[in-house]
């Protein structure tokens, strides 16, 4: 009887095919009704008490091996059908792709470096860990610069002469240093600030700062400039310049557009005033000239700096800045529409 079994366990095991209606017959000649293994079990009764345990053990490792068997070979013949051209159904409506869309901070920053683009400045990019020397020092901030806390840093712990950049000025020191004036580029990218995450600031953001250098190169230029870009970004028309602080520009200046005061919205958002303030610029201090090797008595320039979050939440009312980071694929969506 055991003997009999082992025969159909060797024939299980050496059953091949991949033709659905062979498979179905094997089948049915194990696993079926009036299949061989349910006869196997109706013989059980009949056999001796001593030899109970083993057949009961062998029909059972007869059974998983023709189930697995059939299931496996099935599977395959299945799969190997689809394949096959002729079964396939041509006139069937396509599975839908999900399209992704661009983030907005992507959307926006694409914006700017178009419009800047369009007067003639580059692109220009640099690395996110930086060195003191290039986020700071060659910036008119030497150590103990009571200044360099206007931006709360991370330093690298292994080496806190590495850091990661609080502006992408870095960028520009880059620039100046592998080229002579006349240089005209933007530099986008990503900031980091040691700073509280609220809904209106994050360690982590991104800007645009653009650097323009060369012979007689004024405050005017720099005013007309920065009109160009509002009125292209916003179509606004009205800035205003108030007097502020950065080391490396002298003077400074913060930038504020005219919003308007039409909506409950424009209310808000303006504080009442109807001007937002939107970047920070100035000319470029002659100190960081010096230490890029330009000739501050040939050449002049300005620069300015501006955060794309703060932009994309005007533009886009963004009520919180947490919302970029998270990745809710509803707050994505919403950006679907725009390339
Ligand atoms: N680097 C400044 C900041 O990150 C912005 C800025 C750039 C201001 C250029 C003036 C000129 O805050």
């Amino acid at each position: 009887m055991i003997k009999q079994i082992e025969k159909y366990l060797e024939e299980v095991k050496n059953f091949n095919s991949n033709d659905l209606k062979e498979i179905d017959a094997f089948r049915i000649k194990f696993i079926s009704k009036k299949g061989i293994l349910n006869q196997l079990f109706a013989e059980f009764k009949n056999v001796p008490n001593e030899e109970k345990k083993l057949f009961g053990q062998k029909i059972n490792e007869l059974k998983q091996a023709a189930t697995e068997k059939v299931n496996g070979l099935k599977e395959a013949a299945e799969n190997n059908n689809d394949e096959q051209a002729g079964e396939l159904d041509l006139t069937r409506p396509g599975y839908p792709t999900e399209i992704g869309s661009r983030h907005p901070i992507s959307i926006v920053k694409n914006q700017i470096i178009e419009i800047f683009k369009r007067i003639g400045f580059n692109v220009s990019e640099g690395p996110e860990i930086e060195d003191d020397w290039h986020n700071f020092t060659a910036l008119n901030l030497p150590e103990y610069h009571p200044a360099r806390d206007m931006q709360d840093t991370f330093f690298l712990q292994q080496n806190p002469d590495w850091l990661l950049r609080t502006h992408t000025s870095s960028v520009q020191t880059r620039y100046m240093e592998a080229h002579q004036p006349p240089i005209r580029t933007i530099s986008p990218g990503r900031v980091y600030r040691n700073e509280d995450i609220s809904a209106r600031s994050h360690c982590i953001f991104h800007q645009v700062e653009g650097l323009y250098i060369d012979k007689g190169v004024s405050f005017a230029d720099l005013k007309q400039t920065l009109l160009f870009f509002t009125k292209e970004m916003f179509g606004k028309s009205k800035i205003r310049l108030r007097p502020s602080y950065f080391p490396f520009t002298e003077p400074s200046a913060e930038v504020d557009i005219y919003w308007g005061l039409e909506t409950e919205t424009d209310y808000r958002i303006t504080k009442g005033t109807g001007w937002l303030e939107i970047m920070g610029a100035g000319m470029v201090d002659p100190n960081v000239l010096k230490n890029m090797n330009i000739d501050p008595e040939e050449y002049t320039g300005f620069a300015f700096g501006m955060g794309i979050e703060r932009i994309a939440m005007l533009l886009y009312q963004i009520p919180d800045i947490r919302m970029f980071y998270e990745n809710d694929i509803r707050f994505l969506k919403q950006f679907e529409s725009i390339v």
